[in-house]
């Protein structure tokens, strides 16, 4: 027996650590993704061929290991009793930022359904990658393993079960999403800002209500088809990361040189502190000029993608 499964990689729009609060966030697939191939063997083993941003899969060994116990566990699967051999492979580079632990997660837990003919609908899919997720993260709001499981672009709210609305947009989203090279983890992040929040209540609570307009404003933006609201919004959502510390000098340089090179907003997205950000660009030639000026002022690896939201 074989089994097959994917998983997308995903970049957050709108919304990353705003959404641990409750709060809605916006993500998009991204078309690289994660291929995970399930054969039978003597005993259990994986293979991780993913292409990496170098020492990423070292640094995140043990949460790995966690995860795919989490997965087992949640599908009643006992690789010692009935072993077999997992490949993780495609073109997603494991990197922090681009839903790599997410993607690892759903491509596992949809091999595992084909393999063992489980039967799983996608929402189950979806669950038992948030179980994954939880060995990465501890405490995952669910947005990396919905968009992963479900690709598109989508309006998401934590929860049992979480909201997932798909948004429809004529939009070309053209994006430039520069990798820093620094893996971050998220469980620590996230205990940061929580702490953060703990300490400054008042101030915590003022800065997700200026949030909520701008995920509000952000959806209309894409539903309208209007780039400047988008833009405007994403560039907020990046000085509201700044505000509850979770950017810093290398992805706040990145901001600052895909906006000086003509890009319409400019983010970091996902964890921070390390991983990636994002440039929002007019068109295809915007977004190769910042890809290229972003690699020969500041020597970071870019990659230009365009996400459309049918
Ligand atoms: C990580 O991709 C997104 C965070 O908001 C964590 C989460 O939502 O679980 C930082």
């Amino acid at each position: 027996m074989t089994g097959t499964g994917i998983g997308f990689g995903k970049t957050i729009l709108i919304g990353e650590h705003f959404v641990v609060y409750g709060f809605p966030a916006i993500a998009a697939g991204l078309s690289q993704k994660t291929i995970c191939r399930i054969e039978n063997a003597a005993q259990f083993e994986l293979a991780d061929k993913r292409p990496e941003t170098p020492g990423y899969k070292r640094e995140k060994f043990e949460q790995q290991k966690k995860s795919h116990e989490l997965i087992f566990a949640k599908l009643g699967i006992d690789p010692q009793k009935t072993p077999f051999r997992m490949t993780l492979e495609g073109d997603l580079v494991a990197a922090s930022g681009v839903g790599a632990s997410a993607a690892d997660c759903v491509s596992v837990a949809r091999a595992l359904n084909e393999h063992f003919e489980l039967g799983l609908n996608d929402d189950e899919i979806n669950e038992t990658g948030f179980e994954g997720e939880k060995g990465y993260h501890g405490t995952p709001s669910g947005i990396d393993n919905s968009v992963s499981t479900f690709g598109g672009t989508i309006w998401f709210r934590k929860g049992t079960p979480p909201l997932i609305e798909r948004i429809r947009t004529d939009l070309k989203l053209y994006l430039v999403i520069t990798n820093t090279g620094k893996t971050s983890d998220t469980q620590a992040v996230v205990g940061d800002v929580k702490k953060l929040r703990e300490k400054k209540p008042e101030w915590f609570d003022g800065v997700l209500k200026q949030y909520e307009r701008i995920a509000t404003d952000g959806r209309r933006a894409l539903e309208t088809n209007d780039l400047k609201l988008l833009a405007q919004q994403m560039n907020g959502n990046h000085k509201l990361l700044q505000q509850i510390t979770v950017s810093n000098s290398q992805l706040d340089q990145i901001v600052e040189t895909a906006t000086n090179s003509g890009a319409l907003a400019a983010k970091m997205t996902g964890t921070g502190r390390g991983g990636l950000a994002i440039a929002l660009c007019k068109n295809s030639d915007s977004a190769a000029k910042v890809a290229s000026d972003i690699q020969k002022k500041l020597g970071f690896l870019t990659e230009t993608t365009m996400i459309s939201g049918r």
